[in-house]
């Protein structure tokens, strides 16, 4: 089995408003391994990109804290860092790139200025790299483009920057949040390809966030499913849609007529996730499933192995 690059352990990241807690993430475990795409998919406001920032470091101010869990990286847990040693661990060992590039590029500076920032050093070795990691990412005459400025290039060329900016460095682990939903569909399948082809030359792994199951079942090698604030199955992503094992991943592609085209609202079940300032004591997805039974309601459930390297969280799955 190849080597595990990022290991997530039981992470918690609260809210505090003024009263109350809000558990945006609680209690949520994966692992990704070199060279594979791991899909993290879910509801919008379950908690993904939570996830995403706990593991960065990068926690939206004002009230949000990692109260628990670990962070692997490399055999460092990055939740023990210093804020300092954080800024040198990001771009080099683990980058991530944003939905929006309007708010991951600055729009006073040319994309030259903003690639050498990234990449660091000067003189005619960093403009030889910046124009090398504009190529990597099939931005044509990348010496000309250098002199440009973001509003110059089209969304699609904004978020190929943004990528060139994330890989230059180099990373081992790469997080991508929902990086194509504010790109057409044409424009999406070409950068999808993009990351692909990326991750077959560089053997990095990435973390692929996104609410849409068909790209999932286009991208990813494993899948994690995510339901208000926790992973409920997880496992090769042919596995999980031929064999869904918790009836929320059953429901979510029930939903998705040939996996492809987004999530959505779920049209097959009905309610709404619970919230996440006021969870249910048992499992979380008990309010809206039609095989709740009594224990469900008592205590979350545990993990169970449905298969190789395929797990989910529903009582149902106790052995006999
Ligand atoms: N800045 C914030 N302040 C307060 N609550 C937030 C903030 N950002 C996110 N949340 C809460 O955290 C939950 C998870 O958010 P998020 O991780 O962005 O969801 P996802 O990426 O899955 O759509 C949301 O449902 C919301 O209630
Ligand atoms: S534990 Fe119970 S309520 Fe939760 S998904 Fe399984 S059957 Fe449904
Ligand atoms: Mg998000």
């Amino acid at each position: 089995m190849t080597e595990i690059v990022l290991d997530v352990r039981d992470l918690h990241t609260h809210f505090f408003p003024r009263r109350g807690v809000l558990k945006a993430v609680d209690g949520v475990s994966f692992s990704l391994r070199q060279g594979e795409i791991l899909g993290l998919v879910g509801e919008s406001g379950c908690g993904k990109s939570l996830t995403a920032l706990s593991i960065m470091r990068l926690l939206p101010r004002g009230g949000a804290r990692t109260v628990q869990g670990e962070v692997w990286l490399n055999g460092e847990n990055l939740l023990t860092k210093t804020p300092r040693e954080m800024r040198r661990i990001r771009g080099r060992a683990i980058s991530m790139i944003l939905q929006d590039p309007q708010t991951s590029l600055n729009p006073v500076f040319t994309i030259g200025e903003q690639l050498r920032e990234a990449i660091g050093g000067r003189g005619d070795e960093v403009m030889r790299t910046a124009i090398a990691a504009l190529r990597r990412v099939d931005i044509a005459a990348p010496e000309q483009r250098m002199s440009q400025y973001p509003h110059q290039m089209s969304g699609g060329m904004k978020q190929r920057v943004v990528g060139a900016i994330a890989m230059s460095g180099h990373p081992g682990v790469l997080i991508a949040d929902e990086p194509t939903t504010a790109l057409d569909v044409t424009i999406q399948l070409q950068y999808l390809k993009l990351l692909q082809r990326l991750r077959r030359e560089t053997q990095m792994a990435i973390l692929f966030i996104t609410h849409d199951f068909g790209v999932v079942a286009r991208m990813c090698d494993r899948v994690a499913v995510m339901y208000a604030g926790r992973i409920v199955e997880c496992g090769a992503v042919r596995d999980v849609f031929d064999n869904p094992s918790h009836p929320y991943t059953q429901a979510l592609i029930a939903s998705v007529p040939k996996m492809t085209g987004p999530i959505g609202r779920l049209h097959t079940i009905e309610g709404q996730p619970p919230s996440l300032a006021d969870l249910p004591a048992g499992c979380r997805f008990a309010p809206r499933c039609p095989l709740v039974e009594q224990r469900c309601r008592e205590a979350y459930p545990d993990s169970f192995v449905t298969g190789p390297d395929h797990t989910a969280d529903c009582w149902r799955l106790t052995p006999a």
